[in-house]
């Protein structure tokens, strides 16, 4: 694995975190990762719900069946999309910005030493109706996925997923 690229392939799902909180400037530098992100025609319809009420972040928690790791953790960005922002309205181009968004601050994560793991919300209709009471989000806007945040609890090793099956070369 290319050393340059050690943030990309230490990024790892990572589902338990200490008791300790993210700085500000940290919070701050996430979302300056995540609004660096390609958008299509640049439209950046993304918007990034920071939550780190305890009770908040349970509740969260409690309509997320995969996302139980929310009750340790000190931070989420919740990260959300305005349809009406996408290139051509088209909702392909809003969840390709917000996950290009999303993927950016996951590798700043992995650059300062945080953890986190991504908890996917769209398409499951009662993740976004839990999340749009919990979080009070407007009508208009679309939650997306949610990120636990935090510093890890556990090592876990960098890898990558690479498979020469994966791969074309010229044509398919
Ligand atoms: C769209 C999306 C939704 C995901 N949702 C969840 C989730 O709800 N709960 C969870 O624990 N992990 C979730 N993950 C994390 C994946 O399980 C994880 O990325 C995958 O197993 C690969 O492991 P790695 O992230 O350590 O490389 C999600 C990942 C993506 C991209």
């Amino acid at each position: 694995m290319n050393e340059k690229l050690t943030a990309i392939f230490s990024r790892r799902s990572v589902r338990e975190y200490l008791k300790k909180e993210v700085p500000d400037q940290m919070v701050n530098d996430l979302l300056q990762a995540g609004m660096s992100a390609p958008s299509a025609m640049c439209r950046d319809p993304w918007h990034f719900i920071v939550v780190r009420d305890r009770k908040r972040l349970d509740a969260m928690a409690g309509g997320l069946p995969s996302g139980q790791m929310l009750k340790t953790a000190p931070l989420a960005i919740v990260v959300c999309g305005d349809p009406d922002q996408a290139h051509d309205h088209q909702e392909s181009y809003l969840l390709q910005d917000c996950s290009a968004a999303i993927e950016n601050i996951l590798i700043a994560t992995s650059a300062m030493g945080l953890a986190a793991c991504w908890l996917g919300a769209h398409p499951r209709s009662e993740r976004i109706v839990h999340l749009r009471d919990v979080l009070q989000i407007p009508a208009n806007i679309m939650p997306i996925s949610v990120l636990a945040i935090g510093w890890p609890a556990v090592p876990v090793a960098a890898r990558t997923r690479y498979s020469e099956q994966a791969v074309h070369r010229e044509t398919w």
